[in-house]
């Protein structure tokens, strides 16, 4: 298989919450896009969510919540396998197998493992230490050749593509070379500490979801941090508000903030006030079609199970290959 040939796309979204402006900029617009031109298969990745603390009671609905949020934003499941990890199982078959190829110190060199360490000190799990061997699992099992992402996922998706060279060079030419496609915006940042992601785990005040309403999300804008003066080069707190107005906003909005920028005349409260609205806009369809989807949680349910029957016909042949490769019964 060559590179062109390759139109195989995956990525996985965690089952941690709500998705926000972060996970959207920085994979969801993309997957709208890639779905269009290549064959793709998007999932909810439940077995990455348990290895951070959750609560047994919820995680179903949050599940749903993700698929609610991946079908309103655009997602077509006649064009896109959306599926659960948890119902095909046989990633973590792949998975089983890549640890067995897998240098304990590479994992623990890992850069997102030792921040969730640094984030959950009382949670320290093997599934943690080996979460990206299951991501490595997840995107060769379609023998994926392009993964959007956020760029905090890079060192993911570069472990991936030593997984599949050791097990190619080990067990023969199997799976093909991965590459990560980041978005303009592969890292927004929090709307409160500009030196750090947007993430679901600094709390809701200091993203903005997808479902917020408008009042929502100009109240959570009011609090944003920006500059002080006016004039001079913008921090990263304001180049954070631009790229926000940039992707999202109404396009004479950003030409006109920038232009007050540069002169030193930008007014930091109607910057905000005008990305707050251009931001409700621009999720409107959003949440209209949500809302719809809101009511028939049998449909979307029933996509799901579709989605894994799909995507489990293309995980059992990856498998039986590779059991092949090796010499395990099949
Ligand atoms: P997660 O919610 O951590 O599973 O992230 C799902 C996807 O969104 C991954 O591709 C992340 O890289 C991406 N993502 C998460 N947070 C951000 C952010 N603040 N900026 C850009 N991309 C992000
Ligand atoms: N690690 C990703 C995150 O935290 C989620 C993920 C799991 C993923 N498996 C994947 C992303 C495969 C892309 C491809 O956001």
């Amino acid at each position: 298989m060559t590179k062109q040939e390759n139109k195989q796309v995956f990525s996985g979204i965690r089952s941690s919450g709500e998705l926000h402006l972060g996970n959207y900029i920085g994979a969801i617009k993309s997957f709208i896009e890639l779905q269009k031109t290549r064959d793709c298969v998007f999932m909810i990745v439940d077995y990455h969510g348990i290895t951070t603390p959750f609560d047994p009671k919820e995680i179903k609905n949050t599940i749903l919540n993700v698929a609610l949020d991946y079908l309103a934003a655009g997602i077509d499941p006649n064009k896109s396998i959306l599926a659960v990890q948890s119902n095909v199982p046989e990633h973590l078959e792949l998975s089983w197998i890549f640890s067995t190829i897998t240098p304990v110190g590479l994992l623990q060199r890992i850069p997102t493992f030792k921040e969730k360490i640094r984030q959950h000190p009382d949670y320290v799990n093997l599934g943690l230490l080996s979460y990206p061997v299951l991501m490595a699992a997840d995107i060769l099992i379609y023998k994926a050749g392009l993964v959007p992402v956020g760029e905090d996922q890079l060192p993911h998706i570069e472990f991936t593509n030593e997984t599949a060279k050791r097990f190619n060079n080990k067990f023969g030419k199997t799976f093909p070379e991965v590459k990560a496609k980041l978005s303009e915006g592969a890292r927004i940042m929090s709307l409160n500490d500009p030196a750090k992601k947007m993430s679901k785990s600094l709390g809701p005040k200091t993203y903005i979801a997808l479902n917020d309403s408008p009042e929502t999300i100009k109240e959570k804008m009011k609090k944003a941090v920006t500059d002080i003066g006016t004039t001079g080069k913008m921090t990263p707190a304001t180049e954070n508000l631009f790229l926000l107005l940039k992707i999202l906003g109404k396009p004479e909005h950003y030409e006109e903030f920038l232009a007050e920028h540069k002169k030193g005349t930008i007014k930091y409260s109607l910057l905000k006030e005008t990305l707050a609205a251009d931001i409700a806009d621009y999720f409107a369809p959003f949440r209209a079609k949500r809302k719809e989807l809101e009511a028939k949680p049998e449909y979307v349910k029933k996509i799901l199970a579709d989605g894994a029957d799909r995507a489990r016909k293309i995980a059992r042949a990856t498998m039986r290959e590779v059991k092949e490769k090796i010499g395990l019964m099949i």
